[in-house]
């Protein structure tokens, strides 16, 4: 259980947060393909990426964490080693599916599981194109949930050409990560351009890939050249709820400092502005293909915006965040096209309307897949339930901090991407 106060003044001064989860897993999965040793600096030490180490290690690697450095060295792309037992993904999909596309292709068997959320996630996504690869995989009842199994693979996966029905990295990443051992290019074809850490990654790693307008073709690769050093740009994701309460709070003056803005990241940054918000970006850099910059914030005044379509896959993690950011804007603020929020950790479409009207009743309504916030209506103090879910938890604790405070069910689950998110929230 965790209380939190209203907040009696706004943000103030410097803050930095943790490192990009998304490109925390894949320094660490792609640093294990390699058969060089890798410093991974400002890794985020999240439960979720946690987990990928914990794969890779019993896939052969050595990983050696020195305080928030991590030295990673692997045995080469074609040398991954059978694992002796289950491998564990926890509540990380992301773990999940890259490791799915990953293991398709490899000679040897494996067996996936995962926490509660996990187990009830939709992976057919992902099983569905390795099998058009050639991959044998197997997977609870029909919709082929976890635990998952793949067979040994007995010959080379085919390159295929793949339209994905939805935008999700999760998928592409996989097809692309399995698409290094097929017997011929492979090309996966977005609806919308998801997060492209893998493709910026995969490049710096030396892999061949080209991208034309929502294609991108991989080419087989014999070996992995990894860079020396990988230095994680901290997390936009994270940053949202910072971006979100210094603009709702009076008097806040905020810079929020290294975040990682990838263009296929900052939809927030777009939205807020829209919204009204006032920010601007600081010190603008681009390391190892990822932009990073610092970010200041000021109170703004907001007022509601309607968005959906091609905007939503940049910034799928931070509609709980905007939810609470509308609900302090001036009119109504309409989200569409965000279905895929229902199959994330938790519903978060029906989570945000079962728990966010505790403090604001009345304020949010949600169809199938969009999303609608009455701003500007009474705030209340409640108990909210996190639904084990940290950006659920991350976002009604910023909400309750704006209005008249809010008392949680469970506060662990931020360990997943935002272990200290009370401590900075506290100070
Ligand atoms: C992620 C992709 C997104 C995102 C998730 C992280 C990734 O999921 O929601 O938190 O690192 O590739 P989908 O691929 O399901 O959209």
């Amino acid at each position: 259980m965790k209380k939190i106060l209203p907040s009696t003044h706004g943000l103030r001064g410097e803050l930095e947060i943790p490192g990009d989860k998304s490109i925390s897993h894949r320094s660490i999965i792609l640093s294990a393909l390699s058969d060089s040793t890798v410093e991974v600096s400002n890794f985020l030490a999240g439960a979720d990426c946690l987990s990928t180490v914990a794969c890779m290690r019993s896939l052969g690697a050595k990983i050696e964490r020195f305080g928030e450095k991590i030295l990673v060295t692997g045995n080469g792309l074609h040398n991954l080693r059978e694992p002796e037992n289950i491998l564990d993904a926890g509540n990380s999909g992301t773990t999940l599916r890259l490791l799915m596309g990953l293991l398709a292709p490899q000679k040897f068997l494996t067996t996936f599981t995962g926490d509660d959320s996990l187990r009830r996630r939709p992976m057919a996504r992902v099983i569905q194109p390795l099998t058009m690869m050639g991959a044998l995989i197997f997977g609870r009842n029909v919709n082929r949930n976890l635990p998952i199994t793949i067979l040994p693979s007995v010959k080379n996966l085919r390159g295929i050409s793949y339209e994905m029905p939805v935008a999700s990295a999760q998928v592409k990443s996989a097809i692309l990560l399995a698409g290094l051992y097929a017997d011929s290019p492979t090309i996966v074809i977005e609806p919308a351009p998801s997060r492209d850490h893998t493709e910026k990654m995969l490049a710096a790693f030396g892999v061949q890939l080209e991208r034309v307008g929502n294609a991108i073709k991989i080419f087989p690769a014999e070996k992995l050249i990894a860079p020396e050093k990988i230095s994680v740009p901290s997390d936009i994701s994270s940053a949202a709820y910072w971006l979100v309460l210094a603009t709702i709070l009076d008097g806040s003056d905020v810079t929020i400092k290294n975040v990682g803005v990838n263009e296929t990241r900052t939809g927030i940054l777009d939205v807020l502005r829209d919204m009204g918000a006032t920010f601007e970006l600081l010190n603008v850099r681009t390391s190892g293909g990822e932009r990073a910059a610092d970010i200041r914030v000021v109170s703004s005044k907001l007022r509601g915006v309607e968005f959906g379509g091609e905007m939503i896959p940049r910034l799928i993690d931070e509609i709980p965040a905007l939810a609470v950011a509308a609900a302090f804007a001036e009119g109504t603020t309409i989200i569409r096209d965000v279905g895929e929020l229902r199959v994330k950790e938790t519903d978060r479409l029906a989570a945000i309307v079962d728990e966010f009207n505790k403090i604001s009743p009345e304020t949010f309504t949600a169809t199938d897949d969009s999303l609608i916030v009455r701003g500007g209506r009474e705030k209340f103090f409640a108990e909210c339930k996190t639904r084990a879910d940290h950006r659920m938890a991350m976002s009604v604790s910023i909400f309750g901090a704006a209005a008249n405070g809010v008392v949680l069910d469970d506060d662990s689950c931020v360990k997943i991407s935002y272990p200290n998110f009370f401590d900075v929230l506290k100070n």
